[in-house]
């Protein structure tokens, strides 16, 4: 065991941190969580912090805020022993918000990234972060890594028979074309127009021909209300395809999302552990180990 770097567990990524603990031979301090009735939560940990070197492990999926201070609470602690901290967060909330789309909106991911490093992070690593632009942001160290390698190879293992990989918009375009270029199949991108102020959505594509009777793989970040995942289904069923599959990095699955996705027509949602739950079949503590070592 490399008793000189500690993978500190938050409570939102235990499953990944024990994962990664075990694969970079880390020792593992896992923490406990108490939540007040008024929404407070005291985090209390167990074992010795290294001196050297933490790694907090710690998503920020829903109570997003909660998980959020946790994290920052758990890399100030690891801060007060160790000379170097690393702050894993597989999914980093509010990435989707990291730029000003109408005037006015607060771009919050500069105020997270003040925050991480005013704690004491002097890197961050994201798994899929949903555009990079987000990362820009940090003034300390920042990686994002991609779990497309990890969801290829489960996709592999299911036999389909010469799937077409669809991105739902034009802008995970390069993500669902990297998954195709690994997979080796045809890809297709459709174009989804979304009305900011209204949030209603429109589909069109120039390559309906290509999906009919083929099953195909949906390919996105996230998943969070199922909305684009529902409109792209409806859509491609619509131009005859067979069955579709989704492959994403996070299912957040908000509001009952499984099961109108499922009725939707989707056979199968595949995730990864960046977000623990019944999709999360995909374990990316590979990946985001090669960003440490
Ligand atoms: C959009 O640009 C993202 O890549 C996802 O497609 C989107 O955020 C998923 O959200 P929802 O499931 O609510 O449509």
């Amino acid at each position: 065991m490399l008793s000189n770097v500690s993978v500190i567990s938050g409570k939102s990524s235990e499953e990944l941190a024990k994962k990664l603990s075990k694969r970079i031979k880390a020792n593992l301090i896992k923490s406990t969580i108490r939540v007040f009735p008024d929404g407070e939560s005291k985090i209390t940990l167990s074992g010795k912090i290294s001196k050297k070197k933490s790694i907090v492990v710690q998503s920020i999926y829903p109570p997003v805020d909660s998980n959020l201070i946790q994290a920052l609470s758990l890399i100030s602690k690891a801060k007060e022993i160790s000379s170097e901290v690393i702050a894993v967060i597989p999914y980093l909330g509010y990435a989707r918000q990291d730029r000003e789309f109408l005037s006015g909106e607060i771009v919050t991911m500069k105020v997270l990234a003040k925050l991480f490093k005013g704690v004491g992070a002097s890197k961050i690593i994201a798994v899929d972060i949903h555009s990079v632009i987000g990362l820009k942001h940090f003034t300390i160290k920042s990686k994002n890594v991609t779990a497309i390698s990890d969801l290829v190879k489960y996709f592999k293992k299911l036999n389909l028979k010469d799937p077409v990989v669809v991105s739902p918009d034009q802008g995970g375009k390069d993500r669902a074309q990297e998954f195709a270029k690994e997979f080796g199949s045809e890809f297709i991108a459709l174009e989804k127009k979304r009305d900011r102020k209204t949030g209603k959505v429109q589909i069109k594509t120039k390559n309906a021909d290509e999906v009919m009777g083929r099953d195909l793989i949906l390919v996105d970040d996230m998943i969070s209300t199922g909305g684009s995942i529902i409109n792209a289904t409806q859509f491609l069923k619509k131009q005859k395809c067979k069955q579709v599959y989704v492959a994403c990095t996070h299912a957040l699955l908000m509001n009952n999302a499984e099961k109108k996705i499922k009725n939707a027509g989707v056979t199968k949602i595949v995730s990864t552990n960046t977000i623990p739950g019944k999709t999360s079949m995909v374990d990316v503590s590979n990946t985001i180990s090669k960003a440490i070592m």
